[in-house]
């Protein structure tokens, strides 16, 4: 009897987790190393933002989200939230057509309405110009919040007048309701945090945390990822 368990080394394609996220962190660390600005950091963040849809739309996942600016990160300098803005804004010019060819649908999770006008309009067309886009749905959270997006759903439907509320009644005021709840969140930099991200859809996520600062970040990590991911004994709660 073999009391080892083998440790897998290829992912198992039909145990894939449905709705992966990333809290994406390590971009300003990632630059200082290289005595270069947090922006840049910031501009090879994009790049593996891209990268890794690739490899995720490759891979089958259906579902996938991105911590992209969270309502804390209004704290940092103007400067660095501007350029934050401008490559988001870029990104949803610039970049759409092949993603669309591919059938992936954009999302965006979070209060846009603090966002510059061109951002706003950047992303309601990219949404809109992807909305019948069916084989994998990537969710941009931008200026967005887990508690906020609690509070949000609590104040429309005391607006509807409930008394009382269901999780189904809940779930259908969340800013995305036909996002599933999240398998495997993966936060990179070494922080061990959850951060105010999507709080109520990870109720049941297995989290994995790497040092790989978010640019590095690439296919093998990914792989790795959900390589770990599937090694998790699941119970919700249950006995097995
Ligand atoms: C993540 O990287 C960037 C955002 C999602 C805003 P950071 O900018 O937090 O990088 P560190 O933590 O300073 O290294
Ligand atoms: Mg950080």
């Amino acid at each position: 009897m073999n009391f080892f368990k083998r440790k897998q080394k290829t992912i198992n394609l039909s145990n894939l987790p449905y709705h992966t996220a990333f809290i994406i962190d390590g971009n300003g660390r990632w630059a200082k190393r290289r005595g270069l600005p947090r922006t840049l950091g910031h501009k090879q963040g994009v790049v593996t933002v891209k990268d890794t849809i690739k490899n995720c739309y490759d891979l089958g996942l259906k579902q996938i989200s991105f911590f992209c600016f969270s309502t804390e990160n209004w704290n940092r300098p103007q400067d660095e939230i501007n350029a934050l803005f401008n490559m988001l804004n870029d990104f949803f010019v610039e970049d759409l057509l092949p993603y669309k060819q591919k059938g992936i649908k954009f999302l965006v999770s979070g209060d846009i309405t603090r966002l510059p006008d061109n951002l706003q309009n950047g992303i309601k067309n990219a949404v809109n110009d992807t909305k019948s886009c069916d084989k994998m749905i990537v969710n941009l959270c931008i200026n967005y919040g887990g508690q906020n997006e609690v509070l949000q759903v609590v104040n429309k439907l005391i607006q509807q007048q409930k008394t009382t509320i269901t999780k189904h009644d809940f779930e259908a005021e969340l800013y995305k309701e036909n996002l599933k709840p999240i398998d495997l969140v993966v936060r990179t930099s070494g922080e061990t945090r959850i951060s105010n991200f999507m709080l109520w859809q990870l109720a049941y996520a297995e989290l994995y945390f790497t040092k790989t600062f978010w640019p590095d970040f690439n296919k093998t990590e990914l792989e790795k990822a959900i390589i770990d991911f599937q090694g998790r004994n699941r119970r919700f709660g249950a006995i097995k």
